[in-house]
């Protein structure tokens, strides 16, 4: 089949390239999949670049140990392995994979697949999952926000990205007042999804203007944790998804060391968040989805033989939404 291939570290021009790989197969409990689509994520371009290089102790020291990257999917399920009770062969489907995405075949533990929503297209949901999920918990569950709980005002850092443009649309689908952080650039484009307000982070402080927050979501780790301490509401809660910038070895860690430093003590919580893989979670981004409330936004499409352009126009910064991988040739 055809794949992107990866035999080491580097630029996602000098480290991936198109070429042949085994078809995979569906064992106990997997299932195998036609991928039509899939998309791009900062952490393709960690696995691509093997950086930071603490990661090389999960991803293979000297080139990665799965050798087609890749994590969102959508396509659908071509044959299932023993043991499968949650899909058949035709269903569609989408979800988040350890890696392997990039290719016209690609096998996923069952629990890793959901339905995929019905609204969208396969190119449309594979800019879903890993983006989608990261804020529908990073949002609900590290932040509170609930529909339940409407009225929180929730401060998204970063808003204008793959994460980003889903966290501003589940927050005001649950019920908050939302103020999306972002470059000029994408101003239109977040307040056009939902958000109350837009700050430009070239020339805003949405730490120094004196407001509170009872939840800040913070995609872009530009600042020191304590200056987003300082606004939070009393009960307020930081969530940390990322530590940016970060350093050739250690990453984000220091920063999110400083997270968890600054957690300790009385007043506001400082959470580090991490996200989770989830069935359940990638079917209720489905509904949130097929019902209205949320929509993917896709800034671009490249075909599967320009998978390396789409990772380095991602790296570029700048961004409005997700950059899709089409897989599949019409
Ligand atoms: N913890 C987890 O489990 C988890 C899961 C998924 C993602 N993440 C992390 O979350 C971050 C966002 O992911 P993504 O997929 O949304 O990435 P993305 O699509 O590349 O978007 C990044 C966003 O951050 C913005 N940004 C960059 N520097 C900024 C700054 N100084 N101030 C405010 N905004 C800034 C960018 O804005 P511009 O367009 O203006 O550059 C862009 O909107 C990444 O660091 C990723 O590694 C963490």
């Amino acid at each position: 089949m055809r794949a992107i291939v990866q035999d080491g570290y580097g630029d996602p021009e000098r480290a991936l390239r198109l070429g042949e790989h085994d078809r995979p197969e569906a064992r106990g409990g997997e299932v195998l999949v036609r991928v039509a689509a899939s998309s791009v994520n900062p952490a393709d371009r960690m696995v691509s670049a093997g950086r930071p290089y603490v990661l090389r102790a999960v991803f293979g020291l000297s080139r990665p140990r799965r050798r087609v990257p890749g994590k969102d999917v959508a396509g659908t399920v071509e044959r299932v392995g023993p043991g499968v009770t949650r899909f058949s062969p035709g269903d569609e489907v989408y979800g988040e994979l350890p890696g392997g995405a990039y290719a016209e075949y690609a096998v996923a533990g069952q629990d890793l697949l959901a339905h995929k929503p019905t609204a969208l297209g396969f190119t449309e949901a594979a800019a879903v999952p890993l983006a989608g999920v990261t804020a529908l918990q990073g949002i609900r569950d590290a932040g509170g926000v609930r529909p339940d709980r409407p009225g929180l005002r929730v401060l998204v850092n970063g808003a204008s990205g793959g994460v980003g443009t889903f966290a501003v649309q589940i927050a005001k689908a649950f019920g908050a007042h939302v103020t999306a952080v972002c470059g000029a650039h994408a101003r239109d484009l977040v307040l056009s999804i939902g958000a109350d307000e837009a700050l430009d982070r070239t020339r805003e402080d949405p730490t120094g203007d004196g407001r509170a927050y009872d939840v800040v979501f913070d995609l872009a780790g530009d600042r020191p944790p304590r200056s987003y301490r300082r606004a939070l509401s009393p009960e307020g809660v930081y969530v940390a998804a990322t530590g940016r910038p970060g350093g050739a070895v250690l990453g984000p860690l220091p920063f999110l060391g400083r997270v968890v430093l600054s957690s300790l003590g009385p007043g506001p919580r400082m959470r580090v968040f991490a996200t989770k893989q989830s069935p359940d979670d990638l079917a209720e981004l489905a509904q949130l989805i097929d019902d209205g409330k949320v929509a993917p936004v896709i800034e671009a499409e490249y075909p599967l033989a320009q998978t390396a352009e789409a990772l380095t126009t991602q790296a570029r910064g700048h961004r409005r939404g997700k950059t899709v991988v089409k897989v599949a040739t019409p």
